[in-house]
């Protein structure tokens, strides 16, 4: 069986850095294309972000722009620079790609066009706010037989990291999770019920450290950023990105169940809130997969081998 063909639409920062890292040398998948989209930071940097890290990890593929602002923009720009600095990558700063060009179509157009091309067999690990996948959903209504599955980083059953009841992905544009959510395409949710319920350790950056990889070594710098955020009582090195990753191409690690869920496009408390009908109470058809459980240990020494593959592979090339 070939490589699974993904796409990777994401707000980087730093933890869509780490997952991007061991993504790229995950021997199940093969990236074809990296697009960004507003979330943790502007657009201007989460784009910059990942030409940056493409090039300086040694990967030639596909770098696009997507959406600067969610589907319905209500005036409030929340961003999480007070997490991922203000680049979106810490205090690392990557050296900058001479290949300033990216991808000639926006986020949306390139999405459609892969999935035109892989015929039905495209993924895509959406770590970010979700409006590049909801344009493309309503500019082409077909993408819902063409994407074979969408494993994303996004919600929470019960709690919330930008309010009590929502977690940033969507709370940034619920508009697009809801259209997501209703889509028909096969979804897997990763919420902080799980990602939260575990974080890197130093351990894991003296692992990577040692590794010596440019890819090893960018995220021991990464995971050490968020030790000192830690320690100055900012958020544990939560991997949240990188556990959707894992739901992919290391399911054993996760308990997952089939609810139905959708979004609260509005409310004054309650905006951005992925509802889950764990009782089956409403009669609705299951339409997500969602992360219930996560063995933390096992995920954790995962990831540190998935980036510590980069020594196999250091120029490992997608097409
Ligand atoms: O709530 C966590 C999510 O928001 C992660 O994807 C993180 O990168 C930020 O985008
Ligand atoms: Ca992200």
């Amino acid at each position: 069986m070939g490589k699974r063909p993904f796409i990777i639409d994401c707000d980087t920062g730093t933890d869509d850095a780490i997952a991007i890292a061991a993504a790229l040398y995950c021997n199940e998948v093969e990236i074809k294309a990296i697009t960004s989209v507003n979330g943790n930071v502007k657009h201007e940097f989460t784009s910059r972000n990942n030409l940056d890290l493409i090039e300086y990890l040694g990967f030639d593929i596909p770098v696009a722009r997507g959406a600067e602002l969610p589907i319905r923009y209500n005036g409030y720009h929340e961003d999480a620079s007070d997490t991922h600095g203000v680049s979106g990558l810490g205090t690392i700063k990557l050296p900058r790609a001479s290949r300033s060009s990216f991808d000639r179509r926006m986020a949306p157009e390139l999405i459609y066009e892969a999935a035109l091309e892989e015929k039905g067999e495209l993924e895509l690990l959406v770590i970010g706010p979700m409006t590049n996948i909801a344009i493309c959903l309503l500019e082409h209504p077909d993408l819902v037989k063409l994407v074979k599955h969408i494993w994303f980083m996004g919600g929470a059953v019960i709690g919330g990291n930008v309010t009590t009841t929502a977690e940033f992905n969507i709370w940034v544009d619920p508009d697009a999770a809801h259209i997501v959510m209703q889509s028909g395409i096969p979804l897997t949710m990763v919420g902080l019920d799980v990602t939260t319920a575990v974080a890197m350790k130093e351990e894991h950056s003296l692992e990577l450290r040692a590794c010596g990889t440019k890819a090893a070594l960018l995220c021991a710098d990464l995971l050490d950023y968020m030790f000192i955020r830690r320690d100055a009582g900012g958020e544990d090195a939560i991997m949240h990105d990188a556990m959707a990753l894992a739901s992919a191409v290391y399911p054993q690690c996760l308990e997952c169940h089939d609810y139905f869920v959708d979004v609260e496009c509005s409310g004054e408390y309650t905006r951005g809130h992925t509802m889950a009908d764990l009782g089956g109470r409403m009669g609705r058809k299951p339409n997500v997969s969602v992360a219930m459980k996560v063995d933390g240990p096992a995920f954790c020494r995962w990831l540190t081998d998935a980036i510590m593959r980069s020594k196999d592979n250091e120029n490992k090339k997608c097409s």
